[in-house]
């Protein structure tokens, strides 16, 4: 018989405390099936694709690889923390360059764009391709998320 469990988990996800009962639960379904926010996308779920990263205290991490125990007690943010208005530097020039083509990546790509800048403002081309060669896409954007974030770093 399984261990019955009564903690619950603790998590602020986009400057907002949500509780979990679920601790094994794969923080990527807290986030799509529980929460509905559904721009953090299932690609693999073997943390190989990138398409569910997320902001965990401020690392880019894989949403299919954390359980709501692994977040307890931490912050979040997911694509929906950017602001609806677009304003985003990220969201700017992701919309300038024309990066995404399905999209389905983007949002991963964006919260790795997110990460790296935040801890190195002025990234070269290599330090780009090196903090977003976790992520992959399918459709081929690299060249213009590498222009993207060299963009918002030139601001
Ligand atoms: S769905 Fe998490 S890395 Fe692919
Ligand atoms: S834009 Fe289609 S997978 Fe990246």
């Amino acid at each position: 018989m399984g261990k019955l469990n009564l903690s619950k988990m603790a998590i602020k996800i986009n400057n907002k405390m949500y509780e979990s009962k679920e601790d094994s639960m794969p923080l990527l379904w807290f986030l799509r099936d529980v929460l509905r926010m559904t721009g953090t996308k299932y690609g693999c779920g073997l943390g190989i694709c990138g398409a569910c990263t997320v902001l965990v205290d401020g690392e880019a991490e894989r949403a299919c690889l954390l359980t709501t125990a692994d977040c307890d007690g931490k912050e979040v943010f997911t694509v929906e923390s950017f602001p609806e208005d677009g304003s985003d530097p990220i969201q700017q020039a992701w919309m300038e360059l024309n990066v995404p083509q399905c999209g389905y990546c983007q949002s991963g790509q964006m919260i790795s764009a997110k990460a790296l800048l935040a801890k190195n403002p002025k990234p070269s081309v290599d330090e780009i391709k090196e903090a977003m060669s976790e992520n992959i896409c399918r459709c081929g954007t690299y060249p213009r998320i590498i222009k993207a974030i060299q963009k918002i770093s030139e601001q």
